[in-house]
């Protein structure tokens, strides 16, 4: 573990949190423009009632929305290029998104393509660079996990060359995040599950990474607590408006955290199978977390001793070592309780095809990791839950 002494710590201007705090999008949506880009993925906002919501409240704002609907679970190059055209076309000078992660990162890049110009393939292959702000964007998550109404990366999937990659930078930071936990109470109880576990990789992994730093530390340790506490609740019973205000908070704080002090194994394995085969982002990072982690253990002992009391995990009496081991067995434990069941396997992974994986999972979160892990490796790691 490397304890930076130097460090940058970026996150939204605005955070705007609690129970019916979407009322409020009245009041900010204005301050950045007068027609709005509304992004939303293919009809659960709909149904939900939130996308009615939100189109009355930029009514009695003044401000005319053009609703850009259909974004995939795991957003694609052209739903991103074709978005930014309509945001162009349309004279859009905000853009707001309402729905998952994969909403919210896509309304990200769209936001980003709007001034940068282009298309955003040429961003996530290396060949241009962002240099401009993004359109303002307001990002409204429906969902507790992904955080990524407060990163700086929008993450968008090839599917012809099988790729998921970032486009990241400060600029892409949304300018408001808007994070209601009402919004969640609808949330089937697998969603709640999987969104939730990526919520917790997405704090043990930043505090055990080789950016770890100060800020996130805190930031992370909160997050786990909170997680501890009620995601089994939130998974339960999805009515609850505490436990949901929790995994909500889990999430803003796990998205801090991610943004700044970066990931590890579970993700880096999970965006080539998100890829390749269609595994969810959550589901894949909730499977391989107890892994990673007990792969990572001997570089992070003490820090995995502070994850066990974090979760609430019961260590008095116990030495360090025992503390630490106790929080591998508590997330393991956390998995199996929520119901997460799938095996690689359930999606056409076939033993042949992990070390392709293990190849295409080389970027900035297996670098990040604390414990540099070989190809080989990763392979037997994939089988535990092929
Ligand atoms: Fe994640």
């Amino acid at each position: 573990m490397v304890s930076m002494s130097h460090f940058e710590f970026n996150i939204p201007g605005r955070v705007i949190y609690g129970a019916g705090c979407l009322a409020r999008l009245k009041e900010i949506a204005p301050q950045y423009g007068r027609k709005a880009l509304l992004v939303c993925g293919k009809g659960s906002a709909r149904k939900s009632g939130s996308l009615e919501r939100v189109l009355s409240l930029l009514e009695e704002a003044d401000v005319e929305a053009v609703l850009y609907e259909g974004v995939e679970a795991d957003p694609s190059i052209q739903i991103v290029d074709a978005g930014a055209s309509a945001a162009r076309d349309s004279g859009c000078g905000l853009v707001v998104g309402l729905g998952g992660g994969s909403t919210i990162d896509a309304a990200k890049a769209i936001s980003g393509m709007v001034t940068n110009g282009g298309s955003v393939r040429d961003y996530l292959e290396g060949e241009k660079e962002i240099a401009k702000p993004s359109l303002p964007y307001i990002a409204i998550p429906t969902t507790s996990g992904t955080g990524a109404e407060v990163t700086k990366n929008a993450v968008l999937t090839n599917r012809d060359k099988g790729y998921k990659r970032s486009i990241r930078h400060f600029y892409l930071i949304p300018e408001a995040a808007i994070v209601d936990p009402e919004l969640t109470l609808g949330l089937p109880p697998h969603i709640t599950a999987s969104t939730g576990l990526d919520a917790l990789a997405q704090l043990i992994e930043p505090y055990t990474s080789k950016k770890a730093q100060p800020l996130t530390d805190t930031i992370a340790m909160e997050g786990m607590r909170l997680i501890g506490r009620s995601l089994r609740r939130a998974v339960a019973e999805g009515g609850d408006l505490s436990a949901r205000s929790d995994m909500s908070m889990a999430s803003l704080l796990s998205g801090m955290a991610l943004t700044n002090s970066g990931l590890g194994l579970a993700h880096a394995l999970s965006h080539p199978l998100g890829a390749r085969f269609g595994v969810p982002h959550g589901l894949g990072c909730g499977l391989f977390l107890p892994h990673v982690m007990e792969y990572n253990m001997p570089s992070c002992v003490a820090r995995y001793a502070r994850v066990a009391e974090a979760l609430g995990c019961d260590v008095e009496g116990l030495d360090e070592a025992a503390r630490a081991q106790k929080a591998v067995e508590n997330v393991a434990c956390l998995v199996e309780d929520v119901g997460l069941k799938a095996r690689l396997g359930d999606f056409g992974v076939k033993e042949k095809d992990l070390p392709r994986i293990a190849a295409e999972s080389r970027g900035s979160s297996r670098s990040g990791n604390p414990r540099d892990a070989t190809d080989g490796e990763l392979v037997e790691m994939m089988k535990n839950v092929l």
